[in-house]
């Protein structure tokens, strides 16, 4: 193969023929700086109509055109195809965690459910002024990051927590509902931190990163979901299991050096929560039956005042 050619191995899938998705392999001769999406339209117009992907704008702005490539969510306007080159070969699928409708195109509905589950607009209070709300620049520095979202779903497409359970609310749904839990204007900001701090939300997110990774704008969610967080916690939201594991990594860890994990699991279920901690049952008897069960006691670790002193410096800092 010529240099200036490059294999495009891309997902298929056609409803009405196809039982699951299968790779169809395009050679094109690359045009110097081509993004991904324009290399797409060259394919449809030279090599196959059929093939089915969703755009618009062309310009990252409409948020349409995410797709997976060697595996990853990208947006194919703003991708150039030289950065995607391994071994001749350009990888193309639809993004993840949605349901696949035809080729590249997939059901977003579920993404636009879980927007709207955040309540993604202003809640203000009492009548509309006669002129526009105002706001000062730095109070619009507070959610200028996540006011850049383009709604792409490409975090939703990587995101590790929705993979496994698809109740998550999600990172850009989180990253919405940050734009207005700290935006000045708005009067729901206690509503909006107790409905998140429920299960589903904010403390759901297991940190992998991947959303802020593949966010193409300066949103990046799991910034916005640890700022949710510390507010959350700073407002008093502690009654849910996620500000309880929390607090309780923080006594078992800070005060005594070391994860008591046993402890950690009743601490975040709650103490007196009867359903909570039977509950949690079945989920001990198999980690037992596995040998996985930490031990009753826990092991001291070395160097344990060391640990009790990085977290009594943190203890100063947050004061
Ligand atoms: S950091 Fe959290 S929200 Fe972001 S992708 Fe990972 S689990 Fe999902
Ligand atoms: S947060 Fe970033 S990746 Fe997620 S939808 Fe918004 S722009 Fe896309
Ligand atoms: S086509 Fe609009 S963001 Fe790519």
């Amino acid at each position: 193969m010529a240099n200036n050619k490059v294999l495009f191995r891309i997902q298929r899938f056609d409803p009405e023929k196809d039982e699951k998705p299968h790779h169809q392999d395009f050679e094109i001769e690359l045009a110097p700086g081509a993004t991904i999406l324009k290399t797409l339209h060259q394919i449809r117009a030279e090599q196959d109509p059929t093939l089915a992907l969703r755009y618009s704008c062309g310009s990252a702005i409409c948020g349409s055109c995410a797709m997976k490539i060697n595996g990853h969510a990208i947006l194919a306007c703003k991708t150039q195809v030289s950065e995607c080159v391994r071994d001749g070969t350009v990888r193309v699928a639809p993004i993840g965690n949605l349901k696949i409708l035809r080729d590249l195109v997939v059901d977003i509905e579920p993404f636009w459910e879980s927007l709207g589950k955040v309540k993604p607009y202003l809640m203000p209070k009492g009548a509309a002024p006669d002129r526009e709300r105002t706001q000062t620049p730095a109070q619009f520095g507070s959610i200028d990051p996540s006011t850049t979202c383009i709604l792409c779903a490409a975090c939703y497409s990587d995101c590790n927590a929705l993979e496994v359970d698809p109740s998550f609310v999600g990172p850009a749904s989180l990253a919405k509902a940050h734009r207005f839990i700290f935006d000045s204007r708005d009067a729901a900001r206690q509503q909006r931190l107790r409905e998140i701090s429920q299960r589903t939300g904010v403390w759901d997110c297991t940190h992998c990163g991947e959303c802020s990774t593949r966010c193409p704008t300066e949103t990046k969610p799991l910034e916005r979901i640890e700022e949710i967080r510390v507010q959350a916690m700073a407002d008093g939201h502690h009654g849910n299991a996620g500000a309880r594991h929390a607090l309780g990594f923080r006594e078992s860890v800070g005060k005594r050096g070391f994860l008591d994990e046993n402890w950690l699991a009743l601490r975040s279920v709650g103490f007196f929560n009867l359903p909570g901690l039977i509950s949690l049952m079945p989920v001990g008897l198999r980690m037992m039956i596995r040998g996985k069960m930490p031990p009753l006691i826990p092991h001291t670790i070395d160097k344990v005042d060391e640990v009790k002193k990085i977290f009594a410096r943190f203890e100063e800092l947050r004061k």
